[in-house]
């Protein structure tokens, strides 16, 4: 028996009035959400629109790394949304999700667990719970839709090589039962309230809502090439590092790997 009942989560956001996640599409099985939900996207479906599957066959993460989606263990989702903005200023979406798996998480872990390691992770105690690949589709200087690929790590009490001592799940962390229905609701309820503040309050908004949930903030970080210590996020969601040579840089994405041998 799954967890994961589309009738039960579409009644469910129905009856508190969410439009994100709906309509929803819920595949057995597939090879990526986010191609299912860019395809989608393509051929006009609705903003607010949500794929989720079961399995995932070739689950992607970013940079070309592939995401571990075992079937009936985790939540693969991908949202269409519609938010009109200049292809310039989807970058900090990946923090509005951040901050929305972490409304959904902390029903189930106490939130001091909990971290943003920007700009698209979800930490839980060190390690990694979920993960976020954000992705345009363009037209002309604005984006016509962003997708916004997310995956949970719910069920999984095993994770494999090489991510074995990375990875943690909400099953490695809470006694509390766990219900991917319950989970995903919870998830487009928060997805939907922290766009409409973005979009309406800025990116900076955004910024200080994570405040107190920056993983990497103190830490020494390596990214494109620059080593130094993350001194936060600036108003615009770039990430602050300052350098060996005393010098703040900052950046708009990459990956901060954490730690540098000096
Ligand atoms: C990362 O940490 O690199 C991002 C991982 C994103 C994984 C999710 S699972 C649902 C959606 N479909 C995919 O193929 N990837 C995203």
């Amino acid at each position: 028996m799954t967890d994961f009942d589309p009738a039960r989560v579409e009644a469910a956001l129905r009856a508190e009035s969410i439009g994100v996640g709906l309509p929803l599409v819920f595949l057995r099985e597939t090879e990526s959400t986010n191609d299912d939900a860019k395809k989608a996207a393509r051929e006009g479906i609705a903003a607010g629109s949500a794929f989720v599957a079961d399995v995932q066959t070739r689950g992607r993460g970013r940079r070309g790394h592939a995401w571990h989606s075992p079937a009936g263990e985790n939540l693969y989702v991908s949202f269409v949304l519609r938010p009109n903005l200049p292809v310039a200023e989807t970058p900090p979406l990946s923090l509005v999700a951040g901050l929305a798996v972490v409304d959904a998480a902390s029903r189930f872990v106490p939130i001091e667990r909990l971290r943003i390691k920007w700009p698209n992770d979800v930490y839980l105690d060190g390690r990694k719970l979920a993960g976020i690949l954000v992705e345009g589709l363009v037209a002309g200087e604005r984006s016509s839709a962003v997708i916004v690929g997310i995956g949970v790590n719910v069920h999984t009490r095993a994770f494999p090589d090489p991510i074995a001592d990375i990875a943690t799940s909400l099953a490695l962390a809470s006694e509390a039962p766990l219900d991917r229905s319950e989970i995903f609701v919870a998830l487009c309820a928060s997805l939907e309230c922290r766009m409409r503040e973005h979009l309406a309050h800025g990116v900076a908004h955004t910024v200080r809502a994570l405040a107190q949930l920056d993983y990497l903030a103190g830490k020494p970080v390596r990214i494109e090439g620059t080593e130094g210590v993350a001194q936060g996020i600036a108003p615009d969601g770039k990430l602050l590092v300052r350098t060996n040579a005393g010098e703040t840089r900052s950046f708009i994405a990459g990956e901060a790997t954490l730690g540098w041998i000096r």
